[in-house]
């Protein structure tokens, strides 16, 4: 049996036990950063979040990161509390109480808030929204490429909780997750509702077939960044990509595939459904699309 890991595994890391938490204003102690059990995100997943990623003491595309993060607020009626530059100030008061430079990952929560029973409706969150930054070190550590499996679980239409939002409720992306794993994969890749090849259940993904890179049309999928970053660096950089549908059978067939995140950059995808893809390791175009997003990153974050 191959060992069982997943696309945000990271070298472990034993400072990570001595980071401080921002929890609503306030810097604590890991041990101390606690929410209510009345929270709106705890009871009903009733938030949103952004990863982001810090390197050499700048946060990597951080207008983009706060562009979606306001956009998903206002589509699900959520007042975050704080502007952008207040959102922004919370992110390098907790980089600061870390001492943290460059190879960090922060999760930024922001929910409802503490319900006053624990009931439903958004009109019981009544305290102002729990806003929580949690910054972890973290270097990217995969011991081999990725195997996907396809699951039963859909991407879903917009009007039923649109994909494209990151909402604290993962749970169909979990139970993608759960599907694969016990079948003996990593990751899931899911398909839209028209059965054709969309993501998978944490990150973008991408095959290259005949020297030309594909991706789905984007409906369905979270509007990933780094997605985005890859598809303009292949335009910058004379690469064919197409966002269009394509299935599995286009994808079992290809020569390379690889997911794309804030967290992992780009991960080579090694099978799917046991089907090997290419040589069944990183490939040449992956390779070579790391190179322009990692001098995209020093660029950025220099
Ligand atoms: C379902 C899903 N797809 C893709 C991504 C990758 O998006 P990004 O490149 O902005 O990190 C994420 C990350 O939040 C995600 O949750």
């Amino acid at each position: 049996m191959t060992e069982k890991m997943s696309t945000h595994q990271a070298e472990e890391d034993a400072r990570n036990e001595d980071i401080c938490i921002y929890v609503d204003g306030r810097i604590v102690p890991k041990a101390q950063a606690t929410v209510s059990v009345y929270d709106s995100g705890f009871m009903l997943g009733d938030g949103v979040w952004e990863g982001l990623r810090l390197y050499n003491g700048t946060w990597a595309f951080l207008n983009e990161h706060m562009d979606r993060l306001f956009e998903a607020a206002k589509a699900i009626d959520l007042d975050i509390g704080l502007d952008r530059e207040g959102v922004i100030a919370a992110l390098r008061e907790t980089q600061a109480a870390n001492d943290m430079q460059t190879d960090a990952h922060a999760r930024l929560m922001v929910t409802r808030g503490v319900k006053m029973r624990p009931f439903q409706h958004p009109s019981l969150s009544k305290s102002g929204p729990t806003m929580v930054i949690i910054m972890e070190h973290s270097r990217p550590r995969l011991p081999r490429p990725i195997q996907l499996a396809t699951v039963p679980h859909l991407r879903g239409l917009p009007m039923t909780q649109d994909p494209k939002l990151n909402s604290h409720s993962k749970l169909n992306c979990i139970l993608a997750c759960i599907a694969a794993e016990k079948a003996g994969a990593d990751e899931a890749l899911m398909l839209d509702v028209n059965g054709f090849v969309n993501t998978t259940n944490a990150c973008n993904f991408f095959i290259v077939r005949k020297g030309e890179v594909w991706t789905s049309t984007g409906d369905y999928c979270m509007n990933g960044i780094t997605r985005q970053k890859v598809i303009d660096l292949c335009r910058a950089n004379d690469i064919p990509i197409r966002e269009h549908n394509y299935s599995l059978v286009d994808t079992y067939g290809a020569d390379e595939a690889f997911l794309t995140g804030t967290f992992g950059a780009q991960t080579p995808v090694g099978s799917i459904d046991g089907r090997r893809i290419g040589s069944g390791d990183l490939g040449p175009m992956t390779e070579r699309i790391r190179a322009l997003y990692k001098g995209l990153i020093e660029k950025e974050c220099a």
